[in-house]
Parts: C-alpha cells; sequence; structure tokens
C-alpha cells in the first residue's frame, strides 16, 4: 500500500502561502527511493503536483505518497511520460553504494551517468527546462583542506563519486549550451526520516541495507548479531572515519528551496551538511545511546573507496538558498531514524 494522509509537516504549514503561489508541475525521478519519496511528501504539501517515476528495481512502491502519479519506468525511457507541461525534473534515481560502485563499476556508469544523459535528452526534446539533481559529498573524494567548500577539488575515490561528478558536468555543458536552469545538491550523510504529524513515517529501507546509523541499529534491534566497523586504522583521532550527517527532512527542504531559485543557463551547486565530522564509534555511540541497546562490533578490512574524513560548509546553501537545518544535532537524527525503524514491520 502506498503511503496516504492528510499530510502537512510544520515548516511547510508556517510556509504554506508562499509555496501555494509558486505551484508546478513537477517529474521525480527515484521517487520510491529514500531521499526521493520525502522530497516527494514535501514537494506535495507545498501544492506542487508530482509525477513520480521509478523501477523499483531497489525499492518497492510503498513509499510513494498516494497523491503523486506514480509511473514504473527508468529513467532512460522518461520520454514516454514526459512532456512540455512540466516545469521542471527532480532527479534522485541511480545507484549510491560507494562499495558496490567499486566492485561492480559498469552498474554505477549505467544506473548513474547513461540514465542522466537520457535524461538530458528527453528535458532537451520536449523543452523542460528546469532540474534538481542529487549529487554527493563523493564528488571531492578524499579532501586535503576541510571542512568542504563547493571550491574544493573534485578528485572521487570510488566510481560511485565519479559517475555522480560526470553527471554534474554534464549538466553544466547542458546549462551552457542549451541554457538549462540547473541545482545540484551534493549530499553528505543522510539519515533519520520524516515523521508526520499523523503518524505516517519516510525513511531508509534500503535493499541491502550498507549505511551505518541504519546498520547499527538493526544490530540494536536484534536483526543483526554485530556491527562490522570497516577499519579502525585511519588517520583520525580514534582511527575511524569521520562523516558529516544530515537530517533527511533537512536535506528535502533545500530541494524545495532550490527549486525556486534556478536561474536560466546557470548550473548551481550547494553543498548539504551540517558542518560536523563524527568519527564512526561516535555514531555507533550515539546509537546505543538512543536505543539503550548494546551494540557489539567486530573490526573488519577497510572498506575500498572510504575516504577518510568529509565533512561540509553549507554557507553557500545558508547564505543563496536561505537553507537552515532545524535538525542538526545526531542524536534527534539517530532518535528520528529509531523511531521510524520501531515502526517497520
Ligand atoms: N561503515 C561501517 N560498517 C557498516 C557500514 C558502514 O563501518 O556496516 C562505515 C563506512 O565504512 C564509512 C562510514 O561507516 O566509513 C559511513 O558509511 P555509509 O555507508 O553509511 O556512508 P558513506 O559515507 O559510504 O556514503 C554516504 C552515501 C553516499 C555519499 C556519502 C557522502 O551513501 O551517497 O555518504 O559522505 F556520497
Amino acid at each position: 500500500m502506498r503511503a496516504t494522509g492528510p499530510l502537512k509537516n510544520v515548516w511547510l504549514c508556517a510556509n504554506l502561502g508562499e509555496a501555494r503561489l509558486l505551484t508546478m508541475k513537477l517529474l521525480v525521478t527515484g521517487g520510491a527511493g529514500y531521499v526521493g519519496s520525502v522530497v516527494t511528501r514535501l514537494l506535495l504539501d507545498a501544492g506542487h503536483t508530482v509525477t513520480v517515476i521509478d523501477d523499483l528495481s531497489r525499492n518497492d512502491a510503498t513509499q510513494v505518497p498516494a497523491e503523486a502519479e506514480f509511473v514504473r519506468l527508468k529513467v532512460q525511457d522518461v520520454g514516454q511520460v514526459l512532456t512540455a507541461e512540466y516545469d521542471a525534473v527532480l532527479h534522485f534515481a541511480g545507484l549510491i553504494a560507494a562499495r558496490e560502485s567499486m566492485a561492480h563499476p559498469e552498474w554505477h556508469w549505467e544506473n548513474n551517468l547513461v540514465t542522466s544523459l537520457r535524461l538530458l535528452d528527453a528535458m532537451r526534446e520536449v523543452g523542460v527546462g528546469k532540474l534538481i539533481f542529487s549529487s554527493t559529498a563523493a564528488t571531492y573524494g578524499d579532501p586535503s583542506e576541510l571542512p568542504l567548500t563547493e571550491a574544493a577539488v573534485t578528485k572521487p575515490v570510488n566510481t560511485y563519486g565519479a559517475t555522480k561528478l560526470a553527471v554534474d558536468m554534464a549538466i553544466s555543458s547542458e546549462a551552457h549550451a542549451h541554457d538549462l536552469a540547473a541545482v545540484s545538491l551534493r549530499y553528505f550523510n543522510v539519515a533519520g526520516a520524516l515523521i508526520l504529524q499523523n503518524g505516517q513515517m519516510l525513511g531508509e529501507r534500503h535493499d541491502p541495507e550498507t549505511h551505518l546509523i541504519p546498520i547499527a541499529m538493526e544490530v540494536a534491534a536484534g536483526r543483526r548479531e554485530k556491527l562490522p566497523l570497516f577499519g579502525d586504522d585511519y588517520p583520525t583521532p580514534d582511527r575511524t572515519c569521520i562523516r558529516d550527517y544530515i537530517h533527511v527532512a533537512d536535506l528535502a527542504r533545500a530541494h524545495l528551496l532550490a527549486l525556486e531559485g534556478l536561474s536560466l543557463g546557470t548550473h548551481r551547486i550547494f553543498n548539504l551538511g551540517n558542518g560536523n565530522g563524527f568519527s564512526n564509534k561516535e555514531v555507533v555511540e550515539a546509537v546505543r545511546e538512543v536505543t539503550g541497546h548494546p551494540i557489539p562490533m567486530e573490526v573488519a578490512p577497510r572498506r575500498p573507496g572510504d575516504p577518510a574524513r568529509l565533512y561540509a560548509s553549507s554557507a553557500k546553501a545558508r547564505e543563496e538558498l536561505g537553507w537552515v537545518p532545524q535538525k542538526p544535532g545526531l542524536h534527534e537524527i539517530v532518535a528520528d531514524a529509531w523511531t521510524f525503524m520501531r515502526g517497520q514491520a
């Protein structure tokens, strides 16, 4: 069953008058996924009309909000539904697991780059000239200077990041040559869940799950015996990798702001993180504190393609988009993720 309900969250209630003035017809690729479904929810709440396409290769349709039109379709076939009536496309569909991208780079080039090029073709053909793209901190690789600004060198250390960087470059060319108005949002580590006033929740349900917070919570919930800790020999204070965690609802709100800030022939790039780096051990400790369960860990070899330290400067998003995270704390992010996980069958 797809997600239903009269669904206004607090932030959108406060902004509804303004959002209604900007009502658009939007196409969302990958709207059955974690971030795509949360953004779809907020777009609908803001009064937009949304068509979701998703091939359901990594998800089912349960998280697609019921008020959205849903078409099961691969991105490369988007021409079957995209018409000049659409005002903009938000492009989430793609593969996200860095380790998988090292073992099966061809999957990532095909599903991230080739499909995105076909999407750009389809948009150009029908004259849809606005795009929001899910890019990633993985485009920067293993940075020498932190926090990461958008001016940092882009030198990905995994194929996933390389494919997303290639798409960003293709979008820049498209904006320059064909007047596309585009924004790429470079996500740092997204976590947490959208919890609505009616109790409905949208959260992370990757299959297979590869991310640290949900895996640690699966251990807390007794669904896994222990957490494999990938590497304890990194050049960081506690020898484990450092990441910047951002609440999915805060991330989603940035998409709505970006949609309002699109400008013809321009490709703007924004980092989205909270600017605080937490080590893997600190994250596991936060999950222990929030869940009240022990989380046994077992040190495993480093995961290929893992940068040691990543955290963002999101000053540009704050200044130019007016983005203000509402739940920047790691514990509140983990708490919402835990609420969501406990609500799952
Ligand atoms: N980790 C473990 N054990 C696990 C899972 C993860 O030790 O079972 C470690 C990883 O090795 C890494 C850290 O936890 O050091 C975070 O790993 P995640 O898989 O949760 O997230 P990543 O940092 O690999 O990747 C995520 C997104 C990418 C995005 C990136 C940007 O999946 O899309 O954040 O920082 F690019």
